[in-house]
């Protein structure tokens, strides 16, 4: 069964596939209007959501389809303590395919290996969002033309922003991409993406902390809430949050065909007065989430119908003396789920946990 867990799945190949189709329902939407006639939507959301879990089900909807779900965790049998692996095997009794957003790092893997039908994840806890980086792609297509010879900047909370991380890891496939990572020392992007996605593809990048100095470069800026849930300390999520504020005064660095992107919600970073500037961007970004959704789910209720399945991957177990130590990973709550590792650099033999990417220790 083919899913959708991390945006690494989709060969770039695949990704031109869903842009094309994005487009030609954006050109011909009465051509779609019955493609999912009969099919159900899930929608798990055990976070909050409003752009994400609205545009799956608004997709869904237009393709002639149904949906049904949940928008909380308390609303769900998780409130009572049921495990992810059985609240997907259930579903997937209902529905043809789901959607899951999850404040665990692995969750939605789990649930793909449970359900029966494809999963698709909408965002689970600080680890990645690859729908969100299909409405990327789609608007960055839709304004440049092309994904190669970029410069990307991406600014403010690059440790736990997931939409970063993804986008991160499907520019990296292009060529002579080059990424200002604009943010403060403590929010600075994490091990894992920074040697598992810039270092293994020797993608050229820079991390600075002015935004203003930044800018003239850029061809893209993507710029990011401080993810105010993922803070253990308060304190520290209240001197950080309004490091970076893009006002209107502050672009008259950029360039005139700089792209501003954002994946919302947004809450000081970009003041409203930004939102009248051409370059704005973000607002169509949401549209265009709707358009790749919708070329997702088709085509991953065609390839579940074609008997596609996804590629294994070899991993080791917990025999191999390693352990996952990432408290958000969902190896940390999940009843009787085995660790499970690959091996990512042969040479310096690390292997990560197969669910959060987190590196593993012996
Ligand atoms: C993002 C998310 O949930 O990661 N929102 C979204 O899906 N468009 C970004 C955020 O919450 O800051």
């Amino acid at each position: 069964m083919r899913s959708l867990i991390d945006i690494a799945e989709l060969s770039l190949k695949e990704l031109d596939e869903l842009i094309r189709v994005a487009e030609d329902i954006i050109a011909h939407p009465d051509r779609y209007a019955g493609k999912c006639a009969g099919k159900k939507l899930a929608t798990l959301f055990f976070e909050p959501s409003t752009r994400t879990r609205l545009s799956f089900e608004a997709a869904m909807l237009e393709l002639g389809g149904s949906v049904l779900g949940f928008s909380e965790a308390n609303s769900s049998s998780a409130a009572k303590g049921e495990s992810v692996a059985d609240t997907a095997r259930t579903v997937g009794c209902y529905a043809d395919i789901i959607a899951m957003r999850h404040p665990r790092e692995g969750a939605p893997l789990v649930a793909s290996r449970h359900a029966g039908v494809p999963v698709i994840n909408a965002g689970d806890g600080g680890h990645c969002h690859p729908t969100q980086t299909l409405a990327d792609l789609l608007t960055i297509y839709r304004h440049k033309g092309r994904f190669d010879n970029l410069t990307v900047g991406f600014c403010g909370d690059l440790k736990y922003g997931r939409t970063v991380h993804s986008l991160i890891a499907a520019l990296s496939r292009y060529k002579n991409v080059k990424l200002v990572l604009i943010s403060p020392p403590e929010l600075r992007l994490p091990g894992n993406v920074k040697w598992n996605v810039l270092e293994r593809c020797s993608m050229a990048y820079e991390e600075v902390d002015s935004l203003e100095e930044a800018m003239p470069e850029l061809d893209l800026l993507y710029m990011t809430r401080v993810q105010r849930e993922r803070f253990d300390d308060p304190a520290e999520y209240e001197r950080l949050k309004d490091r970076y504020i893009l006002t209107a005064d502050k672009l008259k660095y950029a360039g005139e065909d700089m792209c501003i992107l954002h994946p919302l919600p947004r809450v000081n970073e970009i003041s409203v007065a930004v939102d009248k500037d051409p370059r704005a961007c973000y607002f169509e970004q949401v549209l265009n989430g709707k358009y790749m959704r919708m070329a997702l789910i088709l085509k991953l209720l065609e390839d579940a119908k074609n008997g596609v399945c996804a590629e294994e991957d070899v991993t080791i177990g917990a025999e191999s003396g390693l352990r996952c130590c990432n408290p958000r990973c969902i190896t940390a709550v999940e009843q009787e789920l085995e660790p499970e590792f690959h091996l990512t650099d042969a040479e310096a033999g690390v292997y990560r946990c197969v669910y959060c990417e987190q590196r593993a220790v012996r």
